[in-house]
Parts: structure tokens; sequence; C-alpha cells
């Protein structure tokens, strides 16, 4: 998969530490210039979802564009989500239905996007049955190949401790919203000690923290932008990231981690602003 850095999953595939967020780019066309642009700055991973409603348009552009680049269907990382509206005994039809409109033969991983179910309240007792609905039907596909990884998002610790107790397929991959005010001390140490890859969601706080004060003052001290230093943040870690943009500068630029280093200083200052802040859903209330 080219010379981007990547990540060992628990299945043995490898997966980029940079992917391209596409949550509410849409259209055809701003699909095709965004993708364009990503796959020219080396971008070889794409995460949608059935619920961002672009997943058509992806699978148009990757299909039109790989060749511009010399690059195969394996050459890139494609991941998409369960939404929560298919949640339980519709979720082999979903996965279907997101490999349908993707046009593709297999996704490199297929989450689960969130531990409850679309119409039904966080405390519905029917959670988590459908939970287990929905990951017994993608262990399923997985044994047929057609999701080559499995995982979950926005999975508390209790939701994760609770597939890991019942599952066959352990999730090779949880996706959380993760920047330095939301730093998830527990859930990053279960995944450590489960094999499970934790993954950055929101690496910019939605772009909020790109006006943060601190950000502001790291970028400053390295000739590098604050949504340069708080990807490099993550990176840096080890932790996955999915930037997303509307504007192919901004995917440029968002690409340019590898060429340079944050201090330990200011690695640990920037560590020191976990607050507990989200910027995105909160699964927290989710039974
Ligand atoms: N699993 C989940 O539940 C979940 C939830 C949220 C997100 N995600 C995934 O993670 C991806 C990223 O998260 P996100 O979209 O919430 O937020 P994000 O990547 O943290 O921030 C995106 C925002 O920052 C702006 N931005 C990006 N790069 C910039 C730059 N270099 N300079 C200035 N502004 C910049 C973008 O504006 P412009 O577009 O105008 O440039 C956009 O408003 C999503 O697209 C999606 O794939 C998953």
């Amino acid at each position: 998969m080219d010379s981007q850095p990547t990540v060992l999953l628990n299945t043995g595939a490898r997966m980029p530490l940079l992917g391209l967020g596409t949550f509410r780019l849409c259209g055809r066309e701003d699909t095709f210039r965004i993708v364009d642009a990503a796959l020219a700055s080396g971008y070889r991973a794409f995460d949608t979802a059935a619920v961002y409603r672009n997943e058509e348009h992806l699978g148009v552009a990757l299909r039109e564009l790989l060749p511009k680049y010399g690059l195969t269907r394996e050459d890139v990382f494609i991941t998409s989500k369960l939404g929560p509206k298919d949640q339980g005994s519709r979720a082999r039809e979903g996965a279907l239905h997101s490999l349908s409109q993707l046009g593709l033969g297999y996704l490199d991983l297929y989450l689960i996007h969130w531990p409850g179910t679309q119409g039904r309240g966080v405390s519905d007792p029917s959670n988590p049955g459908n939970r287990a609905l929905s990951w017994a039907a993608l262990e399923g596909l997985h044994a047929q190949g057609s999701l080559r990884a499995i995982g979950v998002s926005n999975y508390t610790p209790a939701h994760l401790r609770e597939l890991l107790d019942g599952c066959a397929v352990p999730p090779a991959v949880l996706q959380v919203e993760f920047h330095p005010q939301l730093a998830q001390g527990e859930l990053r140490r279960l995944c450590g000690e489960t094999g499970v890859c934790f993954q950055a969601y929101s690496s910019l706080g939605t772009g909020a923290l790109l006006q943060d004060p601190l950000v502001l003052r790291v970028a400053q001290a390295c000739q590098r932008t604050p949504a340069q230093v708080l990807l490099r943040w993550a990176t840096q870690q080890g932790v996955p990231v999915l930037p997303k943009s509307c504007c192919p500068e901004r995917v440029r630029d968002n690409a340019r981690l590898l060429d340079f280093q944050l201090s330990l200083e200011h690695m640990e200052a920037l560590t020191k602003m976990d607050c507990g802040q989200k910027y995105c859903w909160d699964p927290a209330g989710v039974v």
C-alpha cells in the first residue's frame, strides 16, 4: 500500500495512519475534486458511512481516479459504517447496501457506527441485543470475505467489554473522537490490552481546536499549521487520523505530517489540554 505509514490490525492487514474523512462531503463533483487532491497528496485510506450519503459518489470517484495515479483497488483502504437505522436484524442488508453503493466487492473495514439503534431511546433495553445481532451479521460477512476487517465506533469501555466478552471475531478497530481535549484514557488502555486498533475521528475538534491559543502557539513555534500540529500529536502516538476538508489545499496541507516531529515538551503541553470536551455525539448514555 505505497509508502504511507500504516498500523497493523489484528487481522494481519495494514491500515494507513492517515485517511480522508468524508463526513459532510457531498455531491459528485466536490467528492471527485477532493478524492483527486487526496490521492495526489498520498492519502490511501477513505472513511465513509451509510449516514454520510456519499458512498456512491466516493465509489465513482475512486473507480475513475485510481488509474490516474497508477493505483488499483488493492492499493486503497476503504471503510464504511452501519447506519443506526440498520442496527440489529437489518445489519447484513445494511452492509450489503454499502458495498453496492460503493460498487465494491469488499470493504477493508466496516464498523458499527453507533452503539444504539435509530428510533430507540438511549436506555431502550433492546440496544444490547441489537448490537449483538449486528455483530453476528458482520462476523458472517467477514467469514465470507466481503468485510476484510470489522470493528465498532463510538463504543464506550462498557460497550467494548460487552462485545469482547461475547464475540467470535474480536473487533479490529475502535473509531472514536480523540484530540488533545479528549484523551480517552480508559478506552485507549482497553484497546491496547485487547489488540484493538484505536482510531481517531474529529482530530481537529471538528475545526474548533484550530483557534485554540496553545495549539496556535505550538504551530507558530514549529512553523506548521494548527491542523498539522493536531494531526501530528495523534499520529506521533501511533493513533490513525481521518481529517476532513472540502478544500483541496487543506487536504494537501493536512497530509504533510511526516517531515516534522513535535518536541516532547510540545507533546506534553498539548496532552495536558485533556478536559473531556466532546465536539461530536456522546454515546455515554446508551445502554
Ligand atoms: N464514527 C463517527 O461517529 C465519526 C464522527 C465524526 C467524524 N468521523 C469521521 O472523521 C472525519 C473527521 O472528523 P470531522 O469531519 O468531524 O472533523 P475534523 O476533521 O476534526 O474537522 C473538520 C473541519 O475542520 C476544517 N478543516 C480541515 N482541515 C483544515 C485546515 N487545514 N485548516 C482549516 N480548517 C480545516 C474543515 O473545514 P473545510 O471542510 O471547510 O475545510 C471542517 O470544518 C469525518 O469526516 C468522518 O470521516 C466519524
